[in-house]
């Protein structure tokens, strides 16, 4: 993942761009996809990266920088090569969603978002993703879900994790 970077599309990736912004009425609508494009190129989306994309859609930087913070799945800073986004809203949190959080974090040594030394795991507290019925859960890289968590079954997914880099 690049700590640092200078945000900036290709030309064939400005043919997406595009074909996004014609899919609304208003540019503003493209803002989403736009981010998530700067997410998958880059790994996570800088300061730059929001003013970029709202200079792109001719918004307030503050507008696109509002949306960023707003959805957990972007990611405002550079997490690690597996980012476990644990949810700890209701459902989660009566079935042990902070057991699993802290369970995590005291395993890993880190904090709500900060990153392993090794860059191998980050750690997030989310709101709920959906996944009530199966609570707790947690999601790997915004992809994976993983549900009705244990503190055995999270050992077993960061052993294997472990053994997977
Ligand atoms: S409360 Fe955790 S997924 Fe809904």
């Amino acid at each position: 993942m690049n700590n640092t970077y200078i945000p900036q599309f290709t030309e064939e990736e400005m043919k997406t761009v595009n074909l996004h912004i014609s899919k609304y009425p208003k540019p503003m609508a493209a803002v989403m996809p736009l981010l998530w494009m700067i997410q998958e190129k880059y790994g996570w989306i800088s300061l730059e990266a929001m003013k970029y994309v709202g200079d792109i859609l001719n918004l307030p930087h503050d507008h696109v920088l509002g949306v960023a913070t707003f959805y957990t799945m972007y990611f405002k800073k550079p997490y690690g090569k597996n980012h476990l986004q644990v949810c700890t809203n209701v459902s989660c949190m009566l079935r042990g969603g902070y057991e699993i959080f802290n369970h995590i974090s005291g395993k890993l040594g880190i904090k709500n978002k900060e990153v392993t030394g090794d860059g191998l795991f980050s750690i997030e507290e989310v709101e709920c993703l959906g996944s009530c019925a199966t609570a707790p859960m947690l999601q790997l890289n915004n992809k994976e879900f993983y549900e009705n968590l244990t503190i055995d079954n999270v050992d077993q997914l960061i052993d294997s994790l472990k053994n997977s880099k």
